[in-house]
């Protein structure tokens, strides 16, 4: 190595020691922050909000119609081949626990997928459900709306046969009587259980 490269290979050397310092600097800044920062993304009362969507049965539904009663939301799509009807099904078993009292709360089963669940499809698909299971579907904007409150991620992903299935969220969102998010609620503990933490919001 001549010394010209030599000198040339060091100065490359020393760039290359600044620019990772340098990242390292920015990426503790970062973290700091976000440490730092208050949790305002997983702050319960970021999670919700007002909404319009129509039902199984084409009546328009707001976040007006849940008041005074806590409820559960669901996002998913009637083509589900597992989630959501396992969810719906451990969801019944929960209104079930509930007896007469599960006239005072509701679940909202939610689509994702707009474009394929009409009001009609949804209707024939919850009917399997309890009947507190509302199905709900929207214009694009309201669902996309609807989303963003409550922080869902779905996407449409090509099948081999020229279909499409959806990847999304599946966390199913307690709110409380003022329509304010709770907490997620847990499902894969048993129906007894899950029904007795409803009922103390009831
Ligand atoms: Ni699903």
């Amino acid at each position: 190595m001549t010394r010209v490269k030599k000198k040339k290979t060091q100065a490359k050397t020393k760039i290359l020691a600044l620019l990772v310092a340098f990242l390292a600097g920015s990426l503790t800044l970062v973290a700091t922050l976000v440490m730092v920062m208050p949790h305002r993304v997983t702050q319960p009362s970021s999670v919700g909000g007002p909404f319009a969507l129509t039902d199984q049965n084409g009546n328009t539904v707001t976040d007006a119609t849940f008041k005074g009663e806590p409820f559960l939301v669901f996002f998913g799509f009637t083509n589900c081949p597992d989630v959501c009807p396992t969810t719906l099904y451990e969801m019944s078993e929960v209104l079930n626990r509930l007896g007469s009292d599960a006239n005072k709360t509701a679940a909202l089963f939610v689509t994702v997928d707009p474009e394929r669940d009409t009001p009609e499809k949804l209707k024939q698909y919850i009917s399997s459900f309890h009947p507190r299971i509302f199905g709900l579907t929207g214009t694009e904007e309201q669902i996309d709306a609807i989303k963003k409150e409550y922080r869902v991620f779905a996407k449409k992903v090509p099948t081999k046969d020229g279909d499409y299935t959806m990847d999304h969220t599946a966390v199913v969102y307690l709110m409380d009587k003022n329509g304010r998010f709770v907490a997620p609620f847990n499902l894969s503990r048993s129906a007894d259980e899950a029904a007795a933490d409803l009922r103390k919001r009831l």
